[in-house]
């Protein structure tokens, strides 16, 4: 049976909500071996203000910190809590949070592009403002949900092109070149297209890949409509999954690491629709080991161990600048059960266990 004793990790994007859904989803987090996370902002109302004493009613980021502080966050080494771009966010306010060490990130949501995105401007308003360069002049990183923005349907998913494809050929070649300093993470690319962007632009940039763009194509959502597969950037084609796959197995890269988005949904099919977003809380490190068997390796293998360790150990902290983990954790080769999590809120449905399978072939040691 192979086991592997690998860092504490870095879980570099992921969603821990808010209300009675924080004190299990950050438990989630700890059981699977992280000892930092960067939380999204995309709450209700989204944590649109540096700190509580700021102008406007939205969550301030010092605010967010004390929910999740309160709620077990307090376990973690690391709590990175980026600003949700809107409109009423200014070059001063980000100059000033950086400043106070409360603003390390900022995330950019396409409008209307996704779960609670109803507040994020155009990549177009965002180039022409003085909010990069205040950005890059003062350290302030910039986390992208790479998506074209109030596409129709057949730009938006097709089978020449899409959202992100869009994205990563019309807007970020410009925002790169007009910033080369500013740090970018290419937040869950989903698809070649992104995965080659990333590859050939400076070291400043990066990229987060979940466990479910790894694993699964569109044919997997598509083949009984299995509707927690449902996240966005939706799952896409086999050659992008096989270009992600390259990515994360490629010795010594630096620049693709993990970020699990899981984004817990009480109530997924609702009747206007399908919420975008799957858990993967407490499973994320089972499922990239056996993501990364899929794309060939044997992890019993010192050389493919220490790949796997890169993509989820060393490359995030390393590019955030944060220490890497002096602790340990075990994954074992030995099949796991999985099951709903109860909250104070309803059930959340972890992502194996809605495509039909409560086995998972790894599991964490205890
Ligand atoms: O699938 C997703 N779910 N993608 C996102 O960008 C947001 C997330 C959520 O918050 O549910
Ligand atoms: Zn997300």
């Amino acid at each position: 049976m192979t086991t592997l004793t690998i860092p504490k990790w870095f879980d570099a994007h992921t969603h821990v909500r808010q209300g009675g859904l924080i004190e299990p989803i950050v438990k989630s987090q700890i059981d699977m071996g992280c000892y930092a996370i960067l939380a999204m902002p995309n709450t209700k109302p989204p944590v649109g203000k540096v700190r509580d004493a700021d102008d406007g009613d939205m969550w301030s980021i010092e605010h967010y910190r004390d929910l999740i502080m309160n709620a077990g966050g307090d376990q973690l080494s690391h709590l990175v809590t980026p600003l949700y771009l809107t409109k009423d966010t200014s070059a001063k306010m980000i100059v000033d949070g950086a400043k106070s060490g409360l603003l390390t990130n900022i995330k950019y949501y396409p409008p209307h592009g996704t779960t609670n995105a109803d507040f994020g401007i155009p990549m177009e308003e965002f180039l022409k403002s003085d909010l990069p360069k205040a950005m890059s002049d003062n350290g302030v990183i910039l986390n992208i949900h790479g998506e074209e923005h109030g596409l129709k349907a057949t730009s938006y998913f097709d089978r020449e092109t899409n959202a992100e494809e869009i994205f990563y050929t019309e807007r970020m070649p410009k925002l790169v070149e007009a910033f080369p300093d500013l740090k970018i993470v290419c937040e869950h690319i989903t698809t070649k297209v992104a995965t080659d962007f990333v590859l050939n632009t400076n070291d400043n940039v990066s990229a987060t890949i979940t466990p479910q763009h790894l694993l699964y194509t569109v044919g997997d959502l598509i083949l009984g409509l299995k509707y927690h597969l449902f996240c966005l950037p939706v799952v896409k084609f086999d050659a992008d999954r096989q270009a992600l796959r390259n990515a994360v197995t490629t010795p010594s890269q630096t620049k693709f690491f993990a970020g699990t988005d899981s984004a817990a949904h009480t109530e997924k099919c609702t009747p206007c629709g399908c919420a975008a977003g799957c858990f993967t809380g407490g499973i994320a490190p089972q499922l990239y080991a056996q993501a990364f068997e899929e794309a060939g390796l044997d992890l019993s293998r010192v050389d493919h161990e220490l790949m796997f360790k890169n993509f989820l150990c060393h490359n995030a902290p390393d590019f955030y600048g944060i220490e890497r983990s002096s602790e340990t954790f075990t994954l074992s080769k030995t099949p796991q059960t999985i099951s709903k999590i109860p909250t104070a809120e309803g059930e959340i449905t972890p992502l194996p266990l809605g495509m039909g399978m409560d086995t998972i072939p790894w599991s964490i040691a205890e």
